[in-house]
C-alpha cells in the first residue's frame, strides 16, 4: 500500500520542466541518431546547444560484435575509448561547471548494460562501464544537486547508424581477417557467417521509432525531477531483462542464452 501511494504521489506531482532561458546543453555525437534528434528537439524549446554549462549528454558511442575469440585487443581498447572513456572524459571536463548549475549529466548506456549476450562482450564491457561510472557519479553529486540519469535504449539498431549492413560488413571482414588461423579452423566459417546473419537480423528488427529514447534523454534534461534511469524498451527487452536481474541465473540461461 505505501508503495502504491508513493508511486501514485510521484506520478502525480512530481512533474514540471525547469526553465530554459539561459541554460546550455553538451550533447556527444550529434551526426546521427539519438544525438541528432535530441538537439533539434532542445533547440526547439530555447536550450543553447553548444557548451556544457545546464547539462551534459554523453551520447557519441560506437559498437561491434563477434565473439571474445574473435576480436582483437584494438578492437576492445577503442570501443571502450569511445563508450567508456570517452563519458568519463566528456564528464570529467565538465563537472564544474555542471555542479556549479546543479544541472544534469545524462549518460547514455544499453539494455545491454546491466545483462550481458554472446557476441557482444567488447560493447557489453564498456556499456557495464557506462553503468557502473554513472552509478558512483549519482551518489557523488547527490549533494552537489546535481542529477544523474541512465539511458537505457533497447534495440533501436534500425531507426540509427550503429550498425548498418555496410559497417557490419565491414566489421566482419576485420574480424575473420584479424583471427588466428586456429581460431578460424575452431570456430569454422560456417559458424561465423551464421553470426553476422544473426547480427543483421537483430539489425534490421529492432524499433523504429527513436522518439521514445529521445523523449526520455530530453525529460533527463529538462524535467524537475528527472528519473535515476530510463528503460526504454519494447516489452519483449522488458521481461527479459526482469528476468535476467532479477530471477536466478538458470531461468536467462535457459531461455535466452540456450545453455
Ligand atoms: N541504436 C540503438 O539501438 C542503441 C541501443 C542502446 C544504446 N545505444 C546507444 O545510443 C548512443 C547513440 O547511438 P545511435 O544508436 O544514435 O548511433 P549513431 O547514429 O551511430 O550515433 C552515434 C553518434 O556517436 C558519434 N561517434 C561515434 N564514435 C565517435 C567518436 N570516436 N568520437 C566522437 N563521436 C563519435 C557518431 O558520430 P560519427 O558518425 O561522426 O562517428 C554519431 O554521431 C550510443 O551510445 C549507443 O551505444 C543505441
Amino acid at each position: 500500500m505505501l508503495l502504491i501511494t508513493v508511486y501514485f504521489y510521484t506520478a502525480l506531482f512530481r512533474q514540471g520542466y525547469v526553465d530554459a532561458a539561459g541554460k546550455a546543453v553538451l550533447i556527444t555525437g550529434c551526426d546521427t541518431g539519438f544525438g541528432n534528434q535530441l538537439a533539434k528537439a532542445l533547440d526547439g524549446i530555447g536550450y543553447q546547444v553548444y557548451a556544457g554549462l545546464w547539462a551534459v549528454v554523453n551520447n557519441a558511442g560506437t559498437s561491434t560484435f563477434g565473439q571474445v575469440e574473435w576480436n582483437t585487443m584494438e578492437i576492445y581498447k577503442f570501443v571502450s575509448e569511445v563508450n567508456l572513456f570517452g563519458t568519463i572524459r566528456i564528464t570529467k571536463a565538465f563537472l564544474p561547471l555542471i555542479r556549479q548549475a546543479k544541472g544534469r549529466v545524462v549518460n547514455v548506456a544499453s539494455g545491454l548494460a546491466r545483462q550481458s549476450a554472446a557476441g557482444r562482450s567488447p560493447y557489453v564491457v564498456s556499456k557495464y562501464g557506462v553503468e557502473g561510472f554513472s552509478q558512483c557519479l549519482r551518489y557523488e553529486m547527490k549533494k552537489w544537486g546535481v542529477h544523474v540519469s541512465i539511458i537505457e535504449p533497447g534495440n533501436f539498431i534500425a531507426a540509427t547508424n550503429i550498425f548498418t549492413d555496410e559497417s557490419i560488413k565491414r566489421l566482419s571482414t576485420k574480424l575473420w581477417n584479424g583471427m588466428k588461423p586456429e581460431v578460424q579452423e575452431a570456430y569454422g566459417r560456417e559458424e561465423f557467417d551464421k553470426s553476422v546473419r544473426t547480427m543483421r537480423n537483430f539489425a534490421e528488427n529492432g524499433v523504429k521509432d527513436t522518439s521514445p529514447v529521445v523523449n526520455g534523454m530530453k525529460d533527463a534534461v529538462t524535467s524537475k525531477y528527472p528519473k535515476t534511469r530510463y528503460e526504454i524498451k519494447d516489452l519483449y527487452w522488458h521481461i527479459r531483462t526482469f528476468i535476467m536481474l532479477h530471477l536466478p541465473e538458470v531461468v536467462g540461461d535457459k531461455l535466452y542464452h540456450s545453455i
